[in-house]
């Protein structure tokens, strides 16, 4: 790091402070109650705040405020207004010597949120005023001891002009509101549960509300309020449904009742994650609010419904009981997405929702823990935890708890979360309080189990099988290791649960599912009963986040793509098949792809399986995930030999998918589970007959594109036409353009489609849209939907010209300047370059380089860029 910043000529910065989980230490002071008032207003907004502060502990040290660009106009004590003498400012906190144990402190501060570009603490969105707190944005609102075990309630008052801000809201129940002179008015908002100050939320705005309710088990009515501008009211209605479908959900499978009169949600258009959980008061970024069949795909659907479910669920894993620092961080978020993955999983397709996942899980996760800024899912040290809301604490840290709960059962997983809430709610608690809560409440020791908080990196599990006829039994060995990582050299024996069953070729069966956990190096299994030798599935259902490799041949895994009866292996059989014969051509080798073709074949004819299942099935791995298959990836070859076997799949097959598409073409929307498979299934259908080449596929797609009623199928037409160089997709894109350009979340698909195509002029297409008058670094969806997307796109980016890091980087500098974290998310596909050919892997070093290089870096790109060089 210091070698790194002394190449900074200009700028000698300071290094960032590098805070550690070792050095936890409980507050000096807390406070149980806080006021406050606003006085609002976009250019200039008065907050007033009245903390009552008690010591904790034996001790002479002074209160400590945390502050974040802003001054106090005022501190008084006790009523009492304090000298300039007797406060100081310190890297931004508020100091204040105080000589007994209990006091009231009063600071008053002036904002300025329509200038806030970096969207966290009190900002303007589209004529609303709106906050985010998560992780540290309070101390840009308020002086306050920022720190996630500091519980208060707190109490709400505010004030501004009723034209401009007719609603107000804020955490908690409503109290009072009444009007002023001067056509100003007020409202009050007490929240009665004591919380952390990154869950305090306060809203201003002209805003419509879609309004419903709740009556929970114990008889409780919740006024429900979903809080958008008035034309986007009709765009609502799925979001209203995945609520309360939340609320029924963590009652009946997690006995959790909500526990307040309202529950209110608001969507914003500018925001710099998906949603936050705010007690009583759920800020959103609009795209996982707003769905109508127009504007809305199918994963858009299922990303409201999922994330709604994720922020109510917080209500308990979060809030009822929340973290005690943030390297906790994962108790909340991997706990949560656990369980809005399995309420998904229980509104749809449980096959379908978990192929989603581990696609997901293995596109983000297992990138970032085989790259310089792998952590643990409990990480260890960090500069700017806003760079800590990772894949890892996130996808990782459900995959802890899904383990965990495999190998207890349902009962006494129950058990243990009953035990974990009851024991810690009002409090702020550890990833090490809910292992504990596991091992008592659910009879299990997790002594071992406790490596994968703090141990980066993808285990690795090697699973031979040899077979005896002679003695009819069968030897599985199992054989892990843990790749190194940054700081952590030398790796522990992990305990890795896997189930595994064992086929019999003859019958296309297995004598039962069994659950073998693996606590040692190397370990072997030995099942007797096997006349002739059967076939390994193993990791069913994906029971462990680990990279399985096996000795099967493509003929095995042939075998299991036609009849595993986990959906999850069967599905995992077909991809392991496509990708040995794509890194085989990949490496020049001449592969027999005939076992890929006819797999294909038999499940898209195989008419007992779910249309959904069966597209997720057959869509080729994608060129990041062949990418990370390979010690140095080759964009240009991965590329071309996905294309060929995609145009061979396509061609060999036609008929097919002539007749599916034409099949699957509905008369009217539904939303329907059977719908959606229909539509996922058309789509890939028509990917693969524009991939075959024929002649009429552009006109096809673009027949398609223009007769949907949805936004699923004219999406992926769309895409399916952005790939390829003909007529039609020019003309595709100037319609969707045009009929979409007023509304931003749906113009934002019109960017990422450009930027996701594999179309070789890609680079050149992504920097022309960057200087597009529609294009904006302000709004963080925007960005993401052009830069993220390309960045994703691994030919495009990876160009040998090293272009497309150029054109990162520019965005990158570029955007720290209004908004870090949004550009500190930017850097990871930089840092990839250890896995690049040299001349590819300098040009990426270069462009981290010149980010580090820029005067005035944020410490999230700085921490970001830095790790990534080494
Ligand atoms: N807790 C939010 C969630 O539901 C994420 C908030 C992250 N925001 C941030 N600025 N770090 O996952
Ligand atoms: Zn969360």
């Amino acid at each position: 790091m210091a070698d790194m910043l002394s190449t900074n000529a200009q700028a000698p910065i300071q290094a960032p402070t590098v805070i550690r989980r070792q050095d936890y230490r409980p507050p000096d002071w807390l406070v149980p109650d806080i006021a406050l008032d606003f006085d609002l207003d976009p250019a200039r907004t008065i907050v007033r705040t009245l903390l009552s502060v008690t010591r904790n502990g034996d001790h002479d040290r002074p209160l400590r405020l945390d502050g974040d660009g802003i001054v106090p106009l005022a501190v008084r004590v006790d009523g009492r207004e304090l000298t300039q003498e007797e406060w100081h400012l310190e890297a931004g906190a508020l100091i204040i010597a105080l000589p007994d144990a209990a006091h009231q402190v009063e600071t008053l501060v002036e904002l300025a949120p329509e200038g806030n570009s970096k969207l966290m603490g009190l900002y303007a969105s589209g004529g609303l005023l709106c906050t985010q707190c998560e992780a540290e944005g309070f101390r840009r609102i308020t002086f306050f001891p920022d720190r996630p075990d500091v519980l208060s309630r707190y109490s709400v008052r505010l004030e501004a002009d009723k034209a401009r801000f007719p609603v107000l809201l804020a955490n908690g129940d409503p109290i009072e509101q009444g009007d002023l002179p001067d056509g100003r008015h007020w409202a009050r908002w007490n929240d009665p549960f004591p919380k952390p100050c990154y869950l305090f939320a306060l809203v201003a705005g002209d805003l419509a509300c879609n309004t419903d309710r709740f009556v929970t088990i114990s008889g409780r009515e919740v006024a429900l309020g979903i809080w958008v501008k008035e034309s986007d009211v009709p765009r609502t209605a799925h979001a209203m449904e995945a609520l309360k479908n939340s609320m029924a959900w963590d009652e009946r499978i997690y006995g959790r009742e909500y526990d307040l009169d309202v529950f209110n949600i608001v969507a914003v258009a500018d925001f710099n994650f998906g949603a936050m959980e705010n007690k009583g008061l759920n800020i959103f970024n609009s795209r996982y609010i707003l769905a109508d069949p127009e504007t809305a795909t199918d994963i858009d659907y299922d990303g409201v419904e999922g994330v709604v479910a994720h922020e109510y669920f917080h209500n308990w894993s979060g809030n009822r009981v929340t973290c005690r620092d943030w390297f906790q961080l994962s108790l909340k978020e991997g706990f949560t997405v656990f369980r809005d993955q399995n309420f998904s999983a229980d509104m749809g397709s449980h096959a379908v929702k978990r192929i989603e996942d581990v696609r997901i899980l293995r596109a983000g996760q297992f990138q970032e823990d085989s790259g310089p800024l792998a952590h643990p899912v409990r990480p260890e040290s960090y500069m700017e935890i806003s760079n800590f809301y990772t894949s890892t604490i996130y996808n990782k840290g459900a995959e802890l708890i899904r383990m965990m709960a495999l190998m207890m059962g349902p009962e006494r997983f129950r058990a243990g979360t009953d035990l974990y809430f009851d024991r810690h709610d009002g409090e702020a608690a550890t990833c090490e309080d809910f292992v504990l809560a596991m091992e008592e409440g659910g009879a299990i020791d997790l002594t071992q189990f406790r490596r994968w908080y703090e141990q980066a990196g993808t285990p690795h599990v090697r699973a031979l099988i040899s077979h005896d006829p002679v003695s009819q039994s069968v030897e599985l060995t199992l054989e892990q290791s843990v790749p190194p990582t940054p700081g952590q050299s030398d790796k522990q024996v992990m305990a890795i649960p896997l189930r595994t069953a064992l086929f019999d070729s003859a019958t296309g069966t297995h004598g039962g599912d069994e659950l073998l956990l693996l606590t040692q190096a190397k370990q072997s299994f030995t099942f007797t009963g096997f006349p002739n030798a059967p076939v390994l599935s193993i990791n069913r259902g994906f029971s462990a986040p680990v990279i399985v490799e096996t000795n099967r041949s493509q003929a095995d895994l042939a075998f299991l793509s036609a009849h595993d009866d986990d959906p999850f292996a069967r599905y995992e059989a077909m991809q392991q098949l496509m990708v040995n014969v794509l890194v085989g051509r990949i490496a020049g080798q001449a592969v027999d792809d005939q076992a890929v073709i006819d797999a294909v074949r038999n499940t898209i004819t195989d008419t007992a399986l779910d249309p959904a299942f069966v597209a997720e099935t057959i869509r080729l791995p994608s060129e990041a995930y062949l990418g990370d298959q390979m010690r140095l990836v080759d964009p240009d070859a991965i590329h071309a030999a996905r294309d060929a076997l995609q145009q061979k799949i396509g061609a060999e097959l036609e008929p097919l998918w002539r007749d599916i598409h034409a099949k699957t073409k509905a008369n009217a929307f539904a939303l329907s589970p059977s719908a959606k498979g229909g539509r996922k299934l058309r789509n890939a259908a028509l990917h693969y007959l524009v991939a075959s080449g024929a002649t009429d596929g552009p006109a096809i797609a673009f027949a398609q594109f223009d007769a949907a009623d949805n936004m699923t199928e004219r999406q992926a037409a769309l895409g399916t036409l952005a790939n390829g160089t003909s007529a039609e997709r020019e003309a595709a894109l100037d319609i969707f353009y045009n009929r979409y350009r007023d509304d931003a979340l749906t113009l934002d698909k019109w960017f990422q489609t450009q930027a996701f195509a594999l179309h070789p002029d890609t680079v050149e297409l992504v920097a022309q849209l960057s200087e597009h008058k529609d294009f904006t670094l302000a709004n963080p969806n925007r960005v993401r939907s052009l830069y993220g997307a390309f960045a994703g796109n691994q030919w495009a980016f990876h160009h040998a010209s090293g272009k497309g890091y150029r054109l990162l980087a520019d965005c990158i500098i570029a955007l720290d300047r209004l908004n870090p974290q949004t550009a500190a998310k930017l850097v990871p596909p930089l840092g990839r370059w250890k896995r690049f050919e040299e001349g590819r892997a300098a040009l990426m070093r270069a462009e981290l380089q010149r980010i580090l290089a820029q005067p005035g870096l944020s410490k999230d790109v700085t921490e970001q860029a830095g790790k990534s060089l080494e």
